[in-house]
């Protein structure tokens, strides 16, 4: 069965807009697991803008399901990664002017470079996936790194629904998936994907894992905010 991991990242980034100690991530993890999410997908950036090192400590101590760190291929992460031992570690690109992960890694040219990082990870029992765009190129050089996964970036099918014209980009992931599956790999996928654009998606055979944060994090403020109004008129008493 297709397997989802929920991206928390948005939940820390609530917090980190009051530098306070709420909504707490771990909390989001725990409660991702008991609704029955196979995973947690956080991204520790370099310039920590959500998610903290303790969060990601605690999460690994407290958790039962599968911790997928997303990280860039630095020193700094890699380092983090073989203190912190997480099940998988996903390499993303990162910039750190973007407001989210804009495009997948650029593996063609660096596979030399990456498979250090993979090699370094994988013999501490870590496996590595890499983010990549839906570009054979791309998913044929990501063999070259040793890495054993790879998610396919879906931002451009979610960005091509928007539009109403997904057919094409749909298309391309089915033929990514295709090439990626033919080359051994595990196979992923995962960002802007929503409950309206998740479910084409979910139908290509082959993929093993949707990673899902940002709609699910949306979606669960609207079911709580009446609940969560309830509380507080009941609480100042009026
Ligand atoms: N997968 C990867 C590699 C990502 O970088 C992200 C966003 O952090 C996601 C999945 C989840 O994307 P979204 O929040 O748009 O669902």
């Amino acid at each position: 069965m297709l397997k989802l991991g929920v991206n928390i990242d948005h939940v820390a980034t609530v917090r980190q807009a009051r530098r306070t100690f709420e909504p707490d991530p771990v909390r989001a993890a725990m409660i991702c697991e008991l609704a029955g999410a196979d995973g947690i997908v956080a991204h520790l950036r370099e310039d920590r803008r959500h998610m903290q090192d303790r969060d990601l400590e605690l999460i690994k101590s407290t958790l039962n399901i599968k911790l997928n760190l997303e990280m860039a291929a630095i020193g700094e992460m890699v380092g983090k990664a073989l203190s912190l031992l997480p099940d998988q570690v996903t390499l993303v690109p990162e910039k750190r002017e973007e407001l989210t992960t804009e495009g997948g890694l650029k593996v063609q040219g660096k596979e030399k470079e990456l498979s250090r990082v993979v090699d370094e990870l994988q013999g501490r029992g870590v496996t590595v996936s890499l983010f990549v765009d839906p570009v054979e190129d791309e998913i044929r050089a990501s063999l070259e790194t040793g890495a054993r996964s790879v998610e396919l970036h879906t931002g451009g099918y979610a960005e091509s629904f928007l539009k109403g014209e997904f057919k094409g980009e749909l298309e391309r992931l089915v033929n990514a998936v295709g090439v990626a599956k033919k080359l051994g790999f595990a196979v992923h996928a995962g960002h802007g994907l929503t409950y309206q654009n998740a479910g084409y998606v979910a139908e290509i055979a082959g993929i093993e894992e949707l990673n899902i944060g940002h709609t699910i994090i949306a979606r669960a403020v609207f079911l709580g905010l009446e609940r969560a109004v309830k509380d507080m008129i009941a609480l100042i008493g009026k």
